[in-house]
């Protein structure tokens, strides 16, 4: 997967930016505040049509503007498509070579991207719910149909809240509502765990491999819809539901289901959330991205892999390896920094686009010296 060209406008603090790549490793360089994370949140949007930070697409308009367009031309198994997201302050329309893209799964065979930012840390020391987002996300890079999984539980769940929150106790309602949510929810942890145990031998060995002497790290899902197949965590997630019911009642609020598991991670055995160190913690989630991507080659394709703010989040040492290992991957790598020097004198010359941020404006030039 190769972005080629990048054109946008009115997106955040960019001027009007039309960008060549003519290389595996982009490097996004500049003074704080120029508008390096903007630009990497710009591939950012075209891979998966999220903002990189906050949650709200029209929070990527540049301010006082109405809309926003980004264009990217992007090569996979040899064909070259044009990739175009339009940003208005009523929503995004997604484009494929012109067309209004009606299914995602379309959009998404020929575009992705895992993203390293410093706000990444969170996934191991927040709340349990950044693990589970991470897990959802991963899972939906490795097989977009998960989002729409993902969107329908969510959607019966909140209708669930609702008729909680309401104090209604239409009991036949709230029975055609947990039968649905045990189907949708079995079939939500049952991809999770899927792809827990797909991604785990990668990164307990990148992760000794990044942080040999941190640790052992150790993985698991934990919840409450319990069983191998979908079939058992179906039954033994609507016997949970059943179990909670009149507590959900009384509260009026839902108290059980996928929203509520948790990924445990752990290094030596003690939860990493509690007692890692923040080098041990940027360590760990390296070793989730990049199982990330390593699992994505096995089956065949290799994401855009964006790294934010890579001097802060990376010693000489990790760079090195890093670099090593999305090469030896094939992956095109877009990296933002603050100073270029030392990533710069890990990356193949010849490979390399060095591109200089100045108030929003992008000025591609020279190979690193
Ligand atoms: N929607 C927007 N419209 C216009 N400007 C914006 C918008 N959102 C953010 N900005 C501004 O863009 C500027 C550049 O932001 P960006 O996060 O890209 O900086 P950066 O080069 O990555 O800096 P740092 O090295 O500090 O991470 C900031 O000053 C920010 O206030
Ligand atoms: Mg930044």
């Amino acid at each position: 997967m190769r972005l080629r060209r990048i054109v946008a406008e009115g997106f955040r603090n960019l001027g009007p930016l039309d960008l060549t790549i003519p290389a595996r490793f982009i490097v996004l360089h500049g003074p704080n505040a120029q508008g390096k994370t903007n630009s990497l949140e710009a591939v950012h949007l075209i891979a998966t049509l999220k903002p990189l930070r906050g949650r709200r697409t029209r929070e990527l308009i540049a301010w006082g503007g109405q809309a926003a367009r980004v264009s990217a031309w992007i090569e996979h198994e040899g064909i070259e498509r044009q990739y175009r997201v339009e940003l208005t302050r009523e929503g995004r329309t997604a484009k494929l070579d012109g067309k209004r893209v009606s299914d995602l799964q379309e959009y998404f065979s020929g575009v992705r991207a895992i993203a390293f930012t410093p706000e990444d840390g969170r996934i191991v020391s927040g709340e349990p719910s950044r693990r589970r987002n991470w897990l959802d996300r991963a899972t939906f890079t490795a097989s977009p149909a998960h989002l729409d999984r993902v969107r329908t539980y969510r959607q019966c769940l909140a209708q669930k809240a609702a008729a909680l929150r309401s104090g209604s106790v239409d009991t036949a309602l709230l029975d055609v509502l947990d039968d649905q949510l045990s189907a949708l929810g079995a079939e939500l942890v049952t991809r999770r765990v899927w792809m827990l145990s797909e991604l785990e031998p990668h990164m307990l060995s990148l992760h000794s491999d990044i942080a040999g002497g941190e640790g052992v790290l150790s993985l698991s899902y934990s919840t409450r819809a319990r069983g191998e197949t979908v079939e058992e965590r179906r039954r033994s997630l609507r016997e949970r539901l059943r179990e909670v019911r009149p507590r959900e009642l009384e509260r009026r609020t839902t108290l059980a289901g996928p929203q509520i598991d948790n990924v445990r991670i752990s290094l030596d055995d003690r939860p990493a959330r509690d007692f890692a160190s923040r080098g041990q913690i940027r360590s760990l989630v390296l070793a989730l991205k990049l199982a990330e991507m390593v699992a994505a080659r096995a089956r065949g394709e290799v994401p855009l892999f964006l790294i934010d703010d890579a001097s802060s989040e990376l010693d000489a040492a990790r760079t090195a390896r890093l670099v090593g290992l999305l090469s030896d991957l094939g992956a095109q790598v877009f990296a933002t920094t603050t100073d270029p020097g030392p990533l710069t004198a890990a990356l193949p010359r010849e490979d390399t686009l060095l591109v200089s941020l100045d108030g929003g404006v992008l000025s591609p030039g020279g190979t690193p010296s």
